[in-house]
């Protein structure tokens, strides 16, 4: 039995590749350093769509529409979900939109994370939810359905670029989870629901929230190297460090990072916090490397999500939320490949319990 599926292949993707001992990521022929500096979110939502779904036109405006489409579907007794954490009132609206396997249905799946988070944040600081302006390109809204306001041209740039950057990742827990449920026919509504669920744990999509934690336990520079040490004395794990197949430094960090350093320029980040995070991420790597020496654990995609959606404007406990936006694109892409070129997923187990003396 291989634990936790290391190193199994379980499927032929299109889609994506991981270059695990590289550190490069291949979002469908294309490099993702490629991708983020030339394309918006909506494209390569498009490149990931592409034969699987019958992508043509505006997809802007298509997924604009969705929007509206989706925000329709909020009502006055959502206020019962406000006790939820973000993650858990979103997937609870998500789960109010039909099964399908047609386009509309991929569009207002994907259209679902950014409206039903925005509406969740706005409720729960006590504002009404703002609807979608359907002629804006996807990041800007979410960023104006969030905060109430235009954002500046360097944020909106900035999110899409992290939309783009976690768009697709191959065959990580959340999109192996999209796959299974898609292999029995049970629609996109609910593989994407099982993705969304896969996630929300610590040890994947939920880990850039406790990034933002670390960083405010450790407060200054000069803590870093005692706090981190302490914490890795105790057997915790590193928020925003480490990867099953990363071997070297994820791509995605220094994409992320890149955009972090622009909004710094235009003073939409503090200078100080990015020297705290930088500071922070010197001394996990080089403890890291001390303490466990036989395992390559490097910077990964959550460490400099975290200052970035911060930056944005996102609570913390919305982060997973955000991350759901850009790879809600590459489940729903996963989830037709597995229907159209795989079957049913369903492996073997081996019984270790106790069997009755024969009769
Ligand atoms: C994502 O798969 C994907 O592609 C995921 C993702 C995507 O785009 O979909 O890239 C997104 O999920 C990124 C990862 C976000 N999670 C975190 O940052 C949480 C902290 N990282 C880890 O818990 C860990 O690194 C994992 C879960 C990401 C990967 O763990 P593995 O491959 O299962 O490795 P492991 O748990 O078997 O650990 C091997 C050793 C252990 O040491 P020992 O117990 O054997 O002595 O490395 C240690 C671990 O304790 N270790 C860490 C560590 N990560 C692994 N020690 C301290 N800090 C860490 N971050």
């Amino acid at each position: 039995m291989i634990n936790g599926l290391e190193d199994v292949v379980a499927a032929e993707t299109v889609l994506s590749d991981v270059d695990g001992a590289r550190g490069r990521l291949l979002l469908r022929g294309a490099w993702l350093d490629d991708l983020v500096a030339t394309s918006r979110f909506e494209d390569v939502l498009t490149r990931l769509f592409e034969g699987f779904f019958p992508v043509e036109g505006d997809v802007t405006g298509q997924l604009g529409a969705a929007r509206a489409e989706v925000f329709a579907l909020l009502d006055a007794t959502d206020a019962t979900l406000l006790a939820l954490p973000p993650i858990e009132a979103m997937r609870a609206l998500l789960a109010r939109l039909t099964d399908g396997d047609d386009l509309p249905t991929a569009l207002r799946l994907v259209a679902a994370p950014a409206v039903f988070t925005a509406a969740v944040l706005r409720l729960k600081s006590g504002q009404t939810p703002i609807a979608p302006s359907p002629a804006l390109g996807h990041a800007a809204d979410i960023l104006r359905m969030t905060s109430g306001t235009t954002l500046s041209d360097q944020q909106t740039a900035a999110l899409d670029r992290y939309l783009v950057t976690v768009a697709d990742h191959g065959l990580n827990a959340s999109t192996f989870a999209a796959r299974v449920v898609a292999s029995t026919g049970a629609g996109l509504t609910s593989a994407s629901l099982a993705a969304l669920s896969a996630l929300k744990g610590p040890l994947h999509g939920g880990a850039p929230g406790p990034v933002i934690d670390m960083l405010d336990a450790i407060g200054e520079p000069a803590n870093a190297t005692a706090w981190l040490s302490d914490a890795l004395d105790r057997g915790d794990r590193l928020m925003g460090f480490g990867h099953r197949i990363y071997r070297v430094r994820d791509p995605r960090a220094d994409a992320l990072k890149t955009a972090v350093r622009l909004l710094a320029n235009s003073r939409a980040i503090d200078p100080a916090r990015l020297a705290l995070a930088e500071a922070v991420e010197a001394a996990a790597l080089d403890l890291l490397k001390r303490k466990k020496p036989d395992r390559p654990l490097n910077t990964n995609v959550e460490f400099y999500t975290a200052l970035l959606l911060e930056a944005l404007g996102f609570p913390p406990n919305a982060f997973t939320c955000v991350f759901a936006m850009g790879r809600m694109a590459g489940w729903l892409a996963h989830a037709r490949e597995q229907v159209t070129t795989g079957r049913l997923i369903r492996p073997k187990s081996v019984y270790v319990g106790p069997i009755p003396e024969v009769a």
